[in-house]
């Protein structure tokens, strides 16, 4: 099914249960303004309980994923505002980022061309995310003169190893999706024609998983993460009894196939649904 809506900073399609969502400012290497900010908190809000969503695709139109926050319409038409507008601002997309990040549904970030600052908030929301190898990456914000804020730090720090992550936020150079992928910002780059193919492929092998074991999983991937063993151990044992109470049915089909059915083998694929 194909429901293409028009919109001047978002656009997005539904087919075969993956949501292609893209940003859709191409003349302005897609940088995020506020509109474009609000646009995508209502585009995510419209697609996260769809039936006919199984997996939600972020990527650009044009020759840039996204060239970071819009200097103009982002930061000074809001400066000469005051601090109420910056914050307001800044709500805005950090909301829509957060909200990716605990989306209902998995999310992949398919990065097809320049990727800068702020942009690197919406790819960590992102739970996987492919690059094509000619994409450009950079912590541009020292090189106007600013910190990389709006979690940008946070992200590099996460991801990569901390001299990388000092080197990519001091000097302002900017690496290739190769170079991203061998960092951990991304998980695999691959030439630019085959981009989207391969992140179809991706979207295929997890809309046949159980949905709720995927959100479950995502969150704990996510949570885990800032806990100590004992807590994590404690968290993933609650996790689990609420994904099987709230989903016991497409479990036990999952054990069932395996052990009665023997139709599958769950070390080697998913079930049937
Ligand atoms: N904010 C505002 N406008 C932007 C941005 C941006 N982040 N990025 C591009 N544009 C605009 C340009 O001003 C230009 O507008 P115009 O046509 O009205 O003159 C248009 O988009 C096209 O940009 P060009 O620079 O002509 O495109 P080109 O393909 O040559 O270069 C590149 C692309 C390298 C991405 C360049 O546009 C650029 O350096 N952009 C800024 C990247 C950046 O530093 N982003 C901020 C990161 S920090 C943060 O997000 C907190």
């Amino acid at each position: 099914m194909t429901d293409p809506i028009q919109d001047a900073t978002v656009a997005y399609d539904v087919i075969d249960g993956i949501a292609w969502v893209r940003f859709n400012r191409p003349d302005k290497r897609n940088c995020m303004s506020p509109r474009l900010n609000r646009r995508m908190m209502e585009v995510l809000d419209e697609l996260e309980y769809r039936d006919d969503v199984g997996v939600l695709v972020l990527s650009g139109e044009g020759t840039a994923w996204s060239a970071g926050m819009d200097l103009k319409e982002y930061f000074r038409e809001n400066e000469v505002k005051g601090l109420g507008a910056t914050r307001g601002a800044q709500r805005e997309a950090y909301g829509w980022w957060r909200r990716l990040r605990w989306y209902h549904k998995p999310t992949i970030a398919m990065v097809n061309g320049w990727c800068f600052g702020g942009g690197y908030g919406p790819l960590f929301g992102c739970d996987l995310a492919f690059a094509a190898e000619e994409a450009q990456f950079g912590l541009s914000e020292i090189n106007w003169g600013i910190l990389p804020g709006g979690g940008a730090s946070k992200v590099i720090a996460e991801l990569t190893g901390f001299r990388n992550a000092m080197y990519h936020a001091m000097m302002g150079e900017n690496i290739s999706g190769k170079k991203a992928a061998e960092w951990g910002l991304v998980n695999e780059a691959v030439p630019l024609d085959g981009l989207k193919a391969r992140v179809e492929e991706v979207a295929k092998v997890l809309q046949a998983k159980n949905p709720v074991a995927l959100k479950a999983t995502k969150d704990a991937i996510r949570r885990v993460r800032e806990m100590t063993y004992d807590n994590a151990e404690d968290y993933l044992i609650r996790a689990q009894e609420a994904a099987n109470s709230y989903d016991n049915e497409g479990r036990k089909e999952g054990i069932k196939q395996f052990i009665d059915d023997k139709t599958y083998k769950p070390g080697l694929g998913a079930y049937d649904k």
